[in-house]
């Protein structure tokens, strides 16, 4: 049986992409999910698509560039289920490419206030709900552009690099108080996201992959829900690729 099985968790970003896809391979393995997105019809379908598998689930409205709603969430997942167990931080927008010295100053800010930002507000509101029931899992959507950069992408490569940063930090203050940290690196995931890209782009991103294609949401969320199992316990602060050796070239 999962160590999943009647734990508490949330998930941001859940009505689209990968959010969703992670809420639903955590349900599977027994998880009750707080499905949050901004987005309200998308993170209500994603509930119902739990429902539908015999999952349980609730989808929340969140904002993850305001920590009051980052707060509202936990509490929600408390008030709903007693606890909160696992936080997958998930929620991100993709800028418009621009070079670095022409990156408009609201581009750059809108995208660190939810890339960055709001996975910062995910954390601070976890940590104390989690500490108070012994400890928990964190896991921080990053990307492999947390390690390298990508033409015209600065904001978005400068928040997942912090994103990855943060990771390490949770793991430094708190995994005595049995907090554990995981940050994820996806590569290009057909989701959406993608489509910012033209058609010759989409082709050349296909081949900078070793295996020939862009990843699919569920081989993103299939490794998200394994790392929250209790198994990966000396696992910690670590940075995931999933990247069909993207990053092995
Ligand atoms: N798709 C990829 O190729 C890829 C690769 C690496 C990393 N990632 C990361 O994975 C995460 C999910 O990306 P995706 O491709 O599934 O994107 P997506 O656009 O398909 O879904 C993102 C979801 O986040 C929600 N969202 C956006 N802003 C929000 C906010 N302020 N508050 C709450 N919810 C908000 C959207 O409504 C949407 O449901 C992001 O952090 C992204 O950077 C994606």
């Amino acid at each position: 049986m999962s160590s999943l099985q009647g734990k508490v968790a949330v998930v941001t970003g859940a009505g689209a992409g990968l959010g969703r896809s992670i809420a639903i391979r955590l349900a599977a393995r027994g998880a009750r999910v707080v499905v949050a997105d901004i987005a309200d019809e998308a993170a209500a379908e994603t509930a119902r698509l739990i429902a539908e598998e015999a999952g349980e689930a609730r989808a929340f409205h969140v904002d993850v560039t305001s920590s009051a709603d980052s707060v509202a969430l936990v509490a929600h997942a408390v008030l709903m289920y007693g606890r909160l167990d696992v936080a997958v931080n998930n929620a991100g927008v993709a800028p418009p490419p621009h070079p670095i010295a022409e990156v408009p100053a609201d581009v750059w800010r809108r995208t660190l206030s939810v890339d960055l930002d709001g996975v910062f507000n995910g954390i601070q509101a976890q940590i104390p709900a989690m500490v108070e029931h012994g400890g928990g899992v964190i896991v921080n959507i990053a990307s492999i552009l947390g390690t390298v950069g990508f033409p015209g992408l600065a904001p978005y490569v400068a928040a997942k690099h912090a994103v990855i940063g943060l990771t390490k930090q949770i793991a430094v203050d708190y995994a005595k108080q049995g907090i554990r940290s995981i940050a994820i690196g996806p590569a290009f995931i057909k989701t959406g996201l993608e489509a910012v890209f033209d058609d010759a782009t989409r082709k050349a991103l296909d081949e900078a992959h070793p295996i020939g294609r862009m990843g699919t949401p569920g081989e993103v969320g299939e490794v998200v829900a394994a790392v929250a199992e209790d198994g990966w316990s000396f696992v910690n602060g670590a940075y995931l690729p999933i990247d069909g050796g993207y990053l092995s070239r």
